[in-house]
């Protein structure tokens, strides 16, 4: 055990926020949330990749529901000159969602414009009910008003690596959660 150091990931140190076992209790609760809540329903998980991965693996088996499971791929890329981001819903969900009871899973929320985006893509296709599950809220950072029924830990403006979240794509496979400290 101990692979992977909760002090140093590679040359970058980071300031440990989240234990793996707050994480496991954290997402066992929302499962549970989740199960209590969509009784007699058959939601479809939405993940939003690449951030979602780790927590909805381990959220999924926190829910004794019959789920279904899709996957999107989401990115923000800069418009034009400006500071704006826009975002790019990279694949069309491969299953029709007319009636269907959607939650959409993500890692974190900072800006809201990915949730947002997503969610008025998923409203065309008249579903039953759209909500929100996030690891991770930075409510700070929200542009936009957003619902959010499900929160896993709301921190602050912070930016954060692990347990699926990336900086320039890497650190998605440390089991925990961390904040980023500039050297
Ligand atoms: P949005 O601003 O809510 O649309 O979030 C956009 C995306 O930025 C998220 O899905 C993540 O991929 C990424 N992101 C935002 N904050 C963090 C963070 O603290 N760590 C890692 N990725 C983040
Ligand atoms: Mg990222």
């Amino acid at each position: 055990m101990g692979v992977v150091s909760e002090k140093k990931v590679g040359s970058k140190p980071f300031e440990l926020l989240l234990d793996q076992a707050s994480i496991a209790k954290r997402v066992s609760e929302l499962g549970k949330e989740i199960t209590a809540d969509y009784r007699g329903k058959h939601p479809v998980l939405l993940g939003v990749l690449k951030g979602c991965i780790i927590f909805l693996a381990d959220l999924m088996r926190a829910i004794n529901l019959s789920a279904e499971l899709e996957l999107v791929s989401a990115s923000s890329y800069r418009k034009g000159k400006k500071q704006e981001t826009d975002v790019l819903l990279a694949s069309a969900v491969s299953i029709p969602l007319k009636d269907r009871h959607i939650l959409i899973v993500e890692g974190v929320v900072d800006s809201g414009r990915t949730v947002s985006a997503l969610s008025k893509e998923l409203k065309k296709m008249e579903p039953a009910s759209i909500e929100v599950v996030t690891l991770i809220d930075k409510p700070a950072s929200h542009r936009r008003k957003l619902q959010i029924r499900y929160k896993g830990f709301t921190l602050r403006n912070d930016f954060v690596i692990g347990y699926g979240l990336d900086n320039t794509q890497k650190y998605r496979n440390l089991p925990f959660i961390g904040r980023m400290v500039d050297e």
